[in-house]
């Protein structure tokens, strides 16, 4: 592999129709601000799961690389960070990113995270630890990547992750809204619709224990966002870049968007209300 080159491994590799939240500009300030306001959970994460220079990570579904920037800096330059995706432009953003940024050792490899034999062939047994946040709740099929992990994870390797249990029934506005908890079924339906799955943590534990992994760590990190807090921009942007979509998909109609955004509205000027965020799960496992 070549450093910061970009290189199509499988014909999988598409953009906007693939990733249900979308590939534009506006998902990737979302991302951004998402990667800031969850940076510290996840640093915590990284440092469980023994990441170190020198080391060989992988960063599934990267994204346009926020955490696989962060994870070349852990690394140092004598270690190598691949980070995978299925969305060229997102790659190219994180290419422009590590070229600017002089980080030779970032990798962006263009392919599908459930056919890791094919887009990483040539790392067997390599790989000293894998990442992926917010990545299994898209995929029709997470066990197939957790059998590629087992064959380019090194013995005694760790993969850590963050992603959903539950999120349909705990994201809540407070007090109850019904237009709201409206919208949060659609959204849960949207990602069922193209594969993916807002309870994929409740199956990713037993899943990697089958194929030869040992939990060592599972929790969970529920939090809430008061209006005018800088947590309750991760829902706010969330909304403005989704629910449209959602009425351009068909899961809800017109109104059911508007009253959702007067709900929201007067939500965001409740300085006694809040919202119950979906709860992010997160687990290290080891291969053994
Ligand atoms: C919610 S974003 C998370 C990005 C990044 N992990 C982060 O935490 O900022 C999900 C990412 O997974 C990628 N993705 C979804 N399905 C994929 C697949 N089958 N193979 C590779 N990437 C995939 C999308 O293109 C998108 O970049």
């Amino acid at each position: 592999m070549t450093s910061t080159t970009s290189i199509p491994r499988t014909s999988h590799a598409h953009d906007q129709q693939a990733y249900v939240l979308g590939t534009g500009v506006d998902e990737t300030a979302r991302l951004g601000l998402q990667h800031r306001l969850w940076s510290a959970a996840t640093h915590e994460l990284w440092e469980r799961a023994g990441v170190q220079p020198g080391q060989t990570v992988l960063d599934l579904g990267c994204g346009p690389g926020h955490a696989a920037m962060d994870l070349a800096q852990l690394v140092g330059p004598t270690g190598r960070v691949i980070a995978i995706d299925e969305s060229a432009s997102f790659l190219k953003q994180l290419h422009d990113n590590a070229v600017a940024r002089r980080f030779h050792h970032v990798e962006r490899v263009l392919g599908d995270v459930q056919d890791l034999g094919t887009t990483l062939a040539g790392e067997l047994s390599h790989v000293d630890v894998a990442y992926a946040r917010w990545v299994f709740c898209f995929l029709s099929n997470p066990e197939a990547v957790i059998e590629g992990l087992a064959r380019v994870l090194r013995p005694g390797g760790r993969v850590a992750v963050q992603d959903y249990f539950n999120y349909e029934r705990s994201m809540t506005l407070a007090p109850r809204c019904e237009a709201f908890t409206k919208v949060i079924h659609a959204v849960a339906a949207s990602w069922r619709a193209r594969g993916g799955d807002t309870d994929v943590m409740g199956k990713l534990p037993g899943m990697f224990v089958k194929h030869g992994f040992t939990v060592e760590h599972l929790d969970v990190c529920q939090r809430i966002a008061r209006p005018g807090s800088t947590l309750w921009h991760w829902p706010n942007s969330f909304w403005q870049t989704f629910v449209p979509k959602l009425v351009e998909t068909g899961f809800i109609s017109d109104a059911d968007m508007n009253a959702f955004y007067a709900a929201w509205e007067r939500a965001s000027t409740d300085p006694a209300g809040f919202v119950l965020l979906p709860p992010v799960f997160e687990l290290v496992v080891r291969k053994d």
